[in-house]
């Protein structure tokens, strides 16, 4: 069973958080949610985490984040990160410590609308300013760069004509659900 740790951000919802954790809890993913680390106690997703029975760290950027990180990370034994609405950079001692086990998912068909800046709202707008016909997510491996990994898996949706960035944005999250708990299981069956 593999023991995963998810890492939200200051503003994130949790839902692929909590997507994440019910399938595991379920036996659809053979992994274990071991931690979920906010950045403040006021994070959204700390109260869905502990709903759902989860431990949550708190762990603020700031010095020695790296430090700091890889700490819990040790505690709770944890073998796979998984990021969820984390929108930083991670210290690059904990890419170091976990070659190819950090995962990210971007609400968009990488490479296409990636990189600094581009998230939330942002990357559904640019995404109808392009005139593209369909979007999606994309699940791929962490670096020290933004969103410039190997994509795990992306799965696509379309863009329907009169599609507000919140009607996309409420399609291409559906999506993510599903494509994250794929890409999940896909990298822990590579072993
Ligand atoms: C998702 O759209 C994800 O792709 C992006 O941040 C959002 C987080 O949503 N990185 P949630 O907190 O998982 O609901």
């Amino acid at each position: 069973m593999t023991r995963i740790a998810i890492m939200v951000g200051p503003k994130g919802r949790g839902s692929n958080m909590a997507g994440i954790a019910r399938a595991c809890a379920s036996g659809k993913l053979d992994a274990k949610v071991v931690t979920v680390i906010a950045p403040n106690d006021t994070a959204p997703a700390v109260q869905t985490a502990e709903d759902l029975g989860l431990r949550v760290d708190s762990v603020a950027p700031g010095d020695l984040y790296g430090a700091r990180l890889l700490a819990v990370f040790e505690e709770t034994k944890t073998e796979l990160i998984c990021l969820a609405g984390f929108l930083r950079l991670l210290p690059t001692e904990v890419l170091t410590e976990y070659p190819g086990r950090v995962l990210n998912i971007h609400p968009a068909l990488l490479p296409k609308h990636g990189g600094k800046g581009m998230y939330g709202r942002r990357v559904h707008e640019a995404v109808l300013e392009a005139g593209d016909l369909e979007s999606g997510a994309s699940v791929h491996y962490v670096t020290e760069h933004y969103d410039e990994g190997d994509v795990i898996l992306q799965k696509s949706c379309p863009v329907e004509k009169g599609d507000t960035p919140e009607m996309l944005a409420a399609r291409v999250l559906a999506v993510e659900h599903e494509v994250y708990v794929e890409a999940i299981r896909k990298v822990i069956c590579a072993g």
